[in-house]
C-alpha cells in the first residue's frame, strides 16, 4: 500500500523569491507545495535595506514594497509574508524602533560582508553589536536571522579539516551575541555543522535554527564527486558527522528549536566564466525532499509518531516562533516517484535540486 499522509499548510521560513518574472514563478511554485507564506530573504538587487518606502536611505527597496509584491504574486494564497530588513552600514536603531512600532518590521537579516550571493551590503557583526542596532532589536522583539559564517578568511581557514567558516562563527561570534543581548530573538539560518547544532541546542529557548533539505540529504562528498555544482550553496554541505547532528536535531521527539527554511535560491546563471553562483533551488519540491531526508534519518513515515515529528519540523515550530496565522488547509504527501523538470522563466532555465543529482523524487504532493 502506498504511504500517504496529510499535513497542514506550512511556511517556508527562509527562501529567496528574487524579483520580477522570477518572483512570479517562484512564488507560484511555493504555493503549489502547500506554502501559506514565507520569510522572504532581502538580498535582492538593490537589497531590502529600508523599512518604509518613504524613508530616504540610499538606493534600497523597502520591506513594505517587497512584501506587497510577494503577497500580490501569491494572489491570496499567502496568509503572511515576513520580509527581514537587510542590515547594512546605513541601518540605524531608529529605523528598527520605528519599523517595529508600526508593526512592519518583524525580522532583520545579517549577512557576512561579501560572504555569499548578494551579500555585498553586509557589514561586520561588531558594528551592530556596538551601534545599537542589535540592542534596538532586543528591546522591540525583532528577530535576527543570521547567516552564520565568519567572513574574510583565507581558503585554509574557510574550509579546513580542523574548522570552517560556520564553526568559527558559532564558536567566536554567537556566544558574544548571547552575552551582550541575552533576550535577543535570533535564528541560526541554514545550519550545516555539528558545532552549530550544539550551540543552538545549548542556547535559551528563544534561539532557534532553520535547516535546509540539501544539508540533511547530502555531504560535501556528493558535491565533489562529479562536481555536482547544482548542490553548491553557502554554507557548503559538510561531512557525515555534521549531517548526522542535523538529522538527530530535526527528528528528535524533543525538537522545539529546529524548523524548515529551505534556502531555496534560484539562479538562472548558475555558472559564470570565473566560478559558480551559490544556491540550490528547491521550490515546488521541498516537503518531498524533507520527507526523503526524514526517511534517510531512519524514520518510517508510515507511522503516526514519525509523521508527528515531521509535522513539528515542517509546520509547527517556525509558525509558532514567528507567531504566524495558523493553517486551515491541508495537503497530502504520497510515496510515489515524481519525475522532475526544470523551471522555465522567459526563456531562461532554473534547474531544481536534486535534478543535476537525480531525476526522480521518491515523494510527491
Ligand atoms: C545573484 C546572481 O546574479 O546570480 N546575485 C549575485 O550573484 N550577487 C542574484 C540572482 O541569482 O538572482
Ligand atoms: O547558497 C546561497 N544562496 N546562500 C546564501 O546565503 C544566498 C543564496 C542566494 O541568494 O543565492
Ligand atoms: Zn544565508
Ligand atoms: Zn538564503
Amino acid at each position: 500500500m502506498t504511504t500517504r499522509f496529510t499535513l497542514p499548510y506550512w511556511y517556508d521560513l527562509h527562501t529567496h523569491f528574487r524579483q520580477d518574472a522570477t518572483l512570479q514563478a517562484t512564488v507560484k511554485a511555493h504555493v503549489e507545495m502547500g506554502c501559506m507564506g514565507a520569510l522572504a530573504m532581502p538580498n535582492t538587487k538593490p537589497p531590502v535595506g529600508k523599512v518604509f518606502a518613504s524613508e530616504k536611505v540610499a538606493d534600497y527597496i523597502s520591506v513594505e514594497e517587497y512584501r506587497d509584491e510577494i503577497l500580490k504574486a501569491a494572489d491570496g494564497a499567502f496568509e503572511e509574508v515576513i520580509v527581514p530588513l537587510y542590515i547594512t552600514r546605513d541601518t540605524t536603531s531608529e529605523m528598527i524602533e520605528s519599523g517595529a512600532k508600526a508593526g512592519v518590521l518583524k525580522a532583520c537579516k545579517y549577512y557576512p560582508p561579501h560572504g555569499t550571493t548578494g551579500a555585498d551590503f553586509g557589514a561586520p557583526f561588531d558594528m551592530f553589536i556596538q551601534n545599537g542596532v542589535f540592542k534596538a532589536m532586543e528591546e522591540t522583539g525583532v528577530t535576527l536571522c543570521i547567516h552564520g559564517e565568519e567572513h574574510g578568511l583565507d581558503g585554509d581557514r574557510y574550509f579546513d579539516r580542523a574548522e570552517n567558516a560556520e564553526e568559527i562563527f558559532y564558536r567566536e561570534q554567537m556566544p558574544r551575541l548571547l552575552e551582550h543581548f541575552p533576550r535577543l530573538r535570533f535564528v541560526g539560518e541554514h545550519l550545516t555543522t555539528k558545532v552549530g547544532a550544539d550551540f543552538i541546542l545549548d542556547a535559551p529557548d528563544h534561539v532557534k535554527a532553520t535547516v535546509t533539505p540539501q544539508h540533511l540529504i547530502y555531504t560535501v562528498g556528493d558535491l565533489v564527486k562529479g562536481l555536482k555544482y547544482h548542490l553548491y550553496c553557502l554554507p557548503l554541505v559538510k561531512f557525515a558527522e555534521d549531517r548526522q547532528a542535523l538529522r538527530d536535531a530535526v527528528t528528535s521527539d524533543r525538537n522545539t528549536k529546529f524548523f524548515a527554511g529551505t534556502d531555496s535560491a534560484p539562479h538562472t546563471q548558475k555558472t559564470t566564466p570565473c566560478g559558480c553562483a551559490a544556491g540550490c533551488y528547491t521550490g515546488g519540491i521541498a516537503p518531498q525532499l524533507y520527507a526523503q531526508a526524514f526517511e534517510m534519518c531512519g524514520l518510517d513515515l508510515a507511522t503516526t509518531g514519525a509523521q508527528e515529528r515531521f509535522k513539528r519540523f515542517l509546520c509547527d515550530i517556525g509558525q509558532g516562533y514567528y507567531n504566524l496565522p495558523a493553517p486551515t488547509k491541508e495537503f497530502t504527501l504520497e510515496k510515489q516517484p515524481e519525475t522532475l523538470s526544470n523551471l522555465q522563466i522567459d526563456g531562461q532555465t532554473i534547474v531544481p535540486l536534486p535534478l543535476g543529482m537525480e531525476t526522480d523524487l521518491p515523494w510527491r504532493i
